[in-house]
């Protein structure tokens, strides 16, 4: 996609371009040459790879570090053999730093036996002061550390990295910007995540985001639909738009429009096949978008739609803006206009204050929304939210128990929608050979749920009808009744 575009011409004269997104074309033909210079003292191909934490925002900006990395020359390799390891932190619960720091520690050692090596740190983490204070003290072996609001400036970064010694830090606090054709590499041919819109104005109270990831911002409609189209022309067949809300998709931009409206822009663009999208939350969820998705051909049959807590009154002191009732009217309203919808929600257990009356209300919303997939996790303290310093944190032990009655609850019903497809026919995408069956694809429904089946590796990327033969607890087993591309 970026054939066009001569990196090593751009890269003229000691001065870079004040503008974006040329200065970064710059700093790319000037890491170029850099990167040639170490590969012939060191005779041999330099290498990068990144690993990324948390979620599918995280995983999609991965891309877009890849993808700078690979317009600079260097080849993916694992992280045991790579010159340049790169880590793409989250921070949404404890665990996740806990395990970033996990990693440095395996770093460290490595690096000493290997000192070319460069490490940089990325991604939410590094929004938050006290763990930068943390890595400058501690950790002098990071090469590099950035924010969130900056990735665009990789290749930037990257070169006062390899001419300079010492760590580098930019992070910055917030940005309005948003930096439009730079490259990305994805991890599929076939299909591909699409930023619509960053940050979150939300202000959930148990939630690190809006802090880390800054105030919401829309993107530009034309440029994403222009990438859409050049992701379709390139053999994309399925997006998955993102944002942290996209039902506010737009609210904010100098020509107002909304989500519904972009989910029929993005229905025209031929060659794409399924649109997705992540993340709903159900205040802004419009009665204009259900009506969008009950008509179009394209947009899965799946909605992610966090619940958090079944609680009113846990609900107002998260600051969710909706009420039990509220939710499971709009729940039963999009089962019943979109049918055959796959629901799914995340659940906090063991927020500031709850009893146990709260939570049987979530375990109540649990069994009347009957979800065909729920992540949950245990309510994990993130200073500087409103409810890190609430009283009547919860016991642990409490905490545990009824994360540990919420789970077989929310399993059982998960198994109890999967298994009522056995014996239909669904266009499934076939996404990947499976590791553990010989002869096995892995595809994807329209509804999220995965079947394996035996399938030709040259089917990957492709639409086929598959018939669901046995359903094995969260998936299935199947067979494809043609071996025609749905077309
Ligand atoms: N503790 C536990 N879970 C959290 N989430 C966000 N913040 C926290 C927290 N402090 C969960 C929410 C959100 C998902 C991405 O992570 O359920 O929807
Ligand atoms: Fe966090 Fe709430 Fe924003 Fe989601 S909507 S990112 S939970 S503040």
């Amino acid at each position: 996609m970026f054939h066009h575009i001569e990196f090593d011409k751009a890269y003229s004269g000691p001065n870079p371009p004040a503008k974006e997104p040329e200065r970064q074309y710059y700093f790319i033909g000037k890491c170029r040459k850099l990167l040639e210079k170490e590969q012939e003292r060191l005779g041999r191909p330099l290498t990068f790879h990144v690993t990324t934490f948390g979620c599918q925002m995280n995983a999609r900006d991965s891309e877009k570090l890849a993808g700078i990395l690979e317009q600079i020359g260097y080849e993916e390799a694992s992280e045991e053999e790579a010159d340049f390891v790169i880590y793409n932190t989250c921070t949404v619960r404890e665990n996740a730093n806990l395990k970033v720091y996990g990693h440095l520690g395996r770093l460290k050692h490595e690096k000493k036996s290997r000192p070319n090596m460069k490490i940089a740190l990325c991604g939410c983490m590094m929004q938050e002061p006290e763990v930068v204070k943390k890595l400058k003290k501690s950790y002098g072996f990071v090469d590099l550390i950035f924010g969130t609001h900056n990735i665009f400036k990789l290749a930037e970064l990257l070169a006062e990295v390899l001419e300079n010694k010492g760590q580098f830090v930019d992070v910055w606090e917030g940005t309005e910007e948003i930096v439009e054709k730079l490259p990305a590499d994805r991890k599929y041919a076939f299909k591909s995540g699409v930023n619509i819109m960053f940050g979150c104005n939300n202000f959930c109270s148990y939630c690190i985001v809006p802090y880390v990831r800054g105030r919401e911002r829309s993107r530009d409609p034309r440029e994403i639909l222009r990438e859409m189209e050049e992701l379709a022309a390139d053999g994309v067949v399925e997006v998955m738009l993102l944002g942290q809300n996209v039902n506010s998709y737009g609210k904010n931009l100098p020509e107002p429009t909304n989500f519904a409206w972009l989910l029929r822009k993005a229905e025209e663009i031929e060659g794409i096949r399924r649109i997705r999208f992540m993340t709903s939350h159900p205040k802004d969820l419009s009665e204009e978008l259900i009506q969008v998705m009950k008509e179009s051909k394209k947009i899965c049959r799946h909605l992610h739609l966090p619940l958090q807590s079944g609680s009113t009154r846990i609900l107002e002191k998260m600051n969710r803006r909706y009420t039990k009732e509220q939710y499971l009217e709009l729940a039963e309203r999009i089962r019943s206009e979109i049918p055959g919808i796959s629901l799914t929600t995340d659940i906090i257990v063991g927020f500031p204050g709850e009893t146990e009356e709260d939570f049987e209300d979530t375990m109540d919303v649990v069994r009347k929304v009957r979800y065909d997939n729920a992540y949950t996790f245990i309510y994990s303290r993130r200073t500087g939210t409103p409810a890190a310093s609430m009283d009547n944190q919860v016991a642990k032990e409490e905490v545990q128990a009824r994360f540990f009655r919420l789970i077989p609850e929310v399993q059982r019903i998960a198994r109890e929608q999967a298994a009522g497809l056995e014996g239909t026919v669904q266009e499934v995408l076939a996404e990947e050979i499976n590791e553990h069956i010989p002869g096995c694809l892995t595809g994807r429904m329209s509804n999220n749920l995965l079947v394996h089946f035996p399938g030709d590796p040259s089917r990957i990327g492709k639409l086929f009808p598959v018939r669901l033969e046995e359903c094995r607890g969260f998936y299935y087993m199947g067979k494809a009744v043609s071996q025609d591309d749905c077309g």
